[in-house]
């Protein structure tokens, strides 16, 4: 069979033609009353296997990856605004380790996150046992371009390089890696709900993923791939600091038109 196409178990189909209505790519057509593919390739999205009534589309090779959807799935609006309004950037975490669960959670949140072209190409790596070791390379990094960034920013002269810069002592730090860095940080983004929504605090760390992007040594060791770069780092852990309030925001800009 070949892995990543749609398949139509034409014995199953009772040629309601949903599918068709809501392909993308136009790939889904109903002929003679079963629903067939007319195009050699298509996004993958899986929206086809998703709405049909009688599960009779899936790809091929992705057959066990669906799961029904348990009637209405929905957030209450007032609590996300409120995850949104109350989360800060964590810099100081708790010495506990995170469950492998929870980690899991993470990641499938991060796998499960939409991409543009539904490309898919979201991947991870988890520092734990080689975060030090990692962190001290890109601490060197940052120690060599210190003294120009220190030229133009009296921020930077203020922060000092210390051994831990970038993880802050957590307990956990993930390497969000993609080849289209949107994506990535998308996955991010869903990965810091699944990590709060489970009483972690998280930091996004622009400055590792930059010094990682700035040097092979730090790729080759994290084993980026060819074609994928850091989107995204994610430090994790339980936070050891208290938020009461939340912080004050520049007000709306919009513009209706
Ligand atoms: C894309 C991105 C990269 C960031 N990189 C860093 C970083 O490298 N180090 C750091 O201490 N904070 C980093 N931050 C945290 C921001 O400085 C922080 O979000 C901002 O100060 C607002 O604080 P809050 O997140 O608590 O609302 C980053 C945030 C974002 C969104």
């Amino acid at each position: 069979m070949k892995q990543g196409k749609v398949m139509v178990d034409t014995g199953k189909c009772i040629g309601c033609g949903l599918c068709g209505r809501i392909c993308p790519a136009h790939n889904l057509e109903i002929k003679n009353k079963k629903a067939g593919t007319v195009l050699e390739r298509c996004i993958l999205c899986g929206q086809c296997s998703a709405v049909c009534p009688k599960k009779a589309i899936s790809i091929a090779g992705r057959e066990n990856d669906q799961i029904e959807k348990p009637g209405e799935v929905r957030l209450d609006p007032g609590a996300v605004l409120d995850a949104i309004r109350f989360r800060r950037s964590i810099r100081d975490f708790r010495q506990t380790e995170v469950p492998r669960e929870m980690i899991e959670q993470i990641l499938e949140a991060g796998r499960l996150t939409h991409t543009a072209k539904n490309l898919q190409d979201v991947s991870f790596v988890v520092l734990q046992r080689e975060k030090d070791r990692i962190e001290e390379m890109a601490v060197k990094v940052f120690k060599t371009v210190k003294p120009i960034a220190d030229l133009f920013s009296p921020m930077a002269r203020k922060n000092e390089i210390t051994d831990h810069f970038f993880f802050f002592n957590a307990p956990l730090a993930i390497v969000v890696l993609a080849k289209d860095k949107t994506n990535g940080i998308l996955a991010a983004q869903n990965m810091e709900f699944a990590a709060e929504a489970n009483g972690l605090g998280v930091l996004y760390s622009g400055f590792f993923t930059m010094a990682a992007n700035a040097s092979r040594r730090i790729r080759k060791a994290l084993g980026v791939p060819k074609g994928k770069k850091p989107a995204m780092t994610l430090v994790l852990g339980y936070p050891n600091v208290e938020f009461l309030r939340s912080a004050p925001h520049k007000e709306l800009s919009v513009r209706y038109m």
